[in-house]
C-alpha cells in the first residue's frame, strides 16, 4: 500500500517528536513492505513567523491532497501576546474546521508497566484503565458565533457562546456508539444538563441519537461530577462522549492517570476525507530542542493513523507492541521516570521503538 501523508510539526518539540514518530512509520512501512510518500507543510507558530499567518493555504491544500496529517504541536511564549486572530492555535482549530474533523478519539490507556508513574493510589489504578474520550471538535465555544469583545455598563466585558445544533449532536454520538459497540458498549455522555441550556439539547439529542443502539448502554453525567469520578474510580468508564471544552478539560485529565500526558495520542477524523492525529499534549516550549520530549504519544499516534485511515490493524498493534516492549525493558523518558530503569532522551526512546519493531 502507498501511505500519503502530510507532515503538519509546527512549534516547540514538534519537530522532534514528528521526526521519530516517522522513523517508527518507516520502520513499520519497510516491515510491512508498504511504501511512504510524506510532505511536509506550515501551521502555527512557524507558519507565523513564515508567512504571516498561522494556516497557510497551501497547507490546507496539502493536508486535503493526502490520506491522513500527523501533527506535532502548536504555540509558545514568542506567539502569546500576539494578534489574537491569528494566534498559532488559531491554525490548529482551523486545519480541524477546514478539514471537518468533528470527532476527536482520546483514548486513555494505562500501560501496566508505568503504574508507578499514575498519579493515582496503586490500588485505584491496578483495577486498570481503557478509556476513550470521544470529544466533539468543531462545534461548543470553541467556535460558536457570536463571540468576542464589547462595554456593559461602561467596563469591558467578553463573551463566548456554547453552540449545537442537533446534526452535530448526532454526528458525534453515533461516532461514540459505533466505538462502544468495538469495546464494552458502555458510554457515558457527559455534560451539564442542570445548568445549560445547551446541554438539555445535547441529552436529548443524545438519548434519541443512542437508540439507534439498542445494545449500547448509555448512562449520563454531569461534567463536575465527571471530573471527579475519573479520579475517584476510573475503571467505571468505558467510553465517554462530550462536547468541545469539556472534552478537552477532561481528555488531559485523563491523560494524568495514565502517568504522563506524553503518552496519549488522538485522531480527529470527519465524515470523509483525510483525518488527522496527534498527541494531545502541548508543544511544552520550556523543554523544546532539548532531545527531552517524550516521542511516544506522537508514535502512538502514527498507530492509530494506519489503523483508522488505511485500516493496517497488524502494522499498528506492531507499534503498540514495539512501545509496550521498549517500557518493560525499562527504558523512560523524563516525564515519565519515576527513579527506576534507564532514563533516555527523545532520539534514543525513537531508536529504541523503531529497533524493537519487527
Ligand atoms: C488540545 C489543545 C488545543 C485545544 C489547543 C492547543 C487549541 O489543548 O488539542 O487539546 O484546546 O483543542
Ligand atoms: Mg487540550
Amino acid at each position: 500500500m502507498n501511505i500519503k501523508i502530510c507532515l503538519l510539526p509546527g512549534d516547540g518539540i514538534g519537530p522532534e517528536i514528528i521526526t521519530q514518530a516517522v522513523r517508527v512509520l518507516e520502520k513499520t512501512a519497510t516491515h510491512f513492505t508498504h511504501t511512504i510518500e510524506t510532505q511536509t507543510a506550515l501551521i502555527g507558530g512557524v507558519a507565523i513567523d513564515a508567512v504571516g499567518e498561522p494556516l497557510p493555504k497551501a497547507t490546507i491544500a496539502a493536508c486535503q491532497s493526502s490520506d491522513a496529517v500527523l501533527l506535532g504541536a502548536v504555540g509558545g511564549p514568542k506567539w502569546d501576546n500576539i494578534d489574537p486572530a491569528i494566534r498559532p492555535e488559531k491554525g490548529l482549530l482551523g486545519i480541524r474546521k477546514a478539514l471537518g474533523l468533528f470527532a476527536n478519539l482520546r483514548p486513555a490507556v494505562l500501560f501496566p508497566e508505568l503504574v508507578k508513574a499514575s498519579y493515582l493510589r496503586p490500588d485505584i489504578v491496578r483495577q486498570g484503565l481503557d478509556i476513550m474520550v470521544v470529544r466533539e471538535l468543531t462545534g461548543g465555544a470553541y467556535f460558536g458565533e457570536p463571540r468576542g469583545e464589547t462595554i456593559i455598563n461602561g467596563e469591558r466585558a467578553a463573551f463566548n457562546t456554547m453552540i449545537y445544533a442537533e446534526s452535530e449532536i448526532e454526528r458525534i454520538v453515533r461516532m461514540a456508539c459505533e466505538i462502544a459497540m468495538k469495546r464494552s458498549k458502555r458510554l457515558c455522555s457527559v455534560d451539564k444538563a442542570n445548568v445549560l441550556d445547551v446541554s438539555r439539547l445535547w441529552r436529548e439529542v443524545t438519548i434519541r441519537t443512542a437508540a439507534e443502539y439498542p445494545d449500547v448502554q448509555l448512562s449520563h453525567m454531569y461534567v463536575d461530577n465527571a471530573a471527579m469520578q475519573l479520579i475517584r474510580d476510573p475503571s467505571q468508564f468505558d467510553v465517554l462522549v462530550t462536547e468541545n471544552l469539556f472534552g478537552d478539560i477532561l481528555s488531559d485529565e485523563a491523560s494524568m492517570l495514565t502517568g504522563s500526558i506524553g503518552m496519549l495520542p488522538s485522531a480527529s477524523m470527519g465524515a470523509d476525507g483525510p483525518a488527522l492525529f496527534e498527541p494531545i499534549h502541548g508543544s511544552a516550549p520550556d523543554i523544546a530542542g532539548q532531545d527531552k520530549a517524550n516521542p511516544l504519544a506522537t508514535i502512538l499516534s502514527v498507530s492509530m493513523l494506519l489503523r483508522y485511515s488505511f485500516g493496517l490493524e497488524a502494522e499498528a498493534l506492531a507499534i503498540e507492541k514495539a512501545v509496550q516492549s521498549v517500557l518493560a525493558q525499562g527504558y523512560r523518558t523524563g516525564d515519565i521516570y519515576v527513579g527506576e530503569g534507564t532514563q533516555v532522551g527523545c532520539a534514543a526512546m525513537g531508536s529504541l521503538v523503531v529497533d524493537a519493531i519487527g
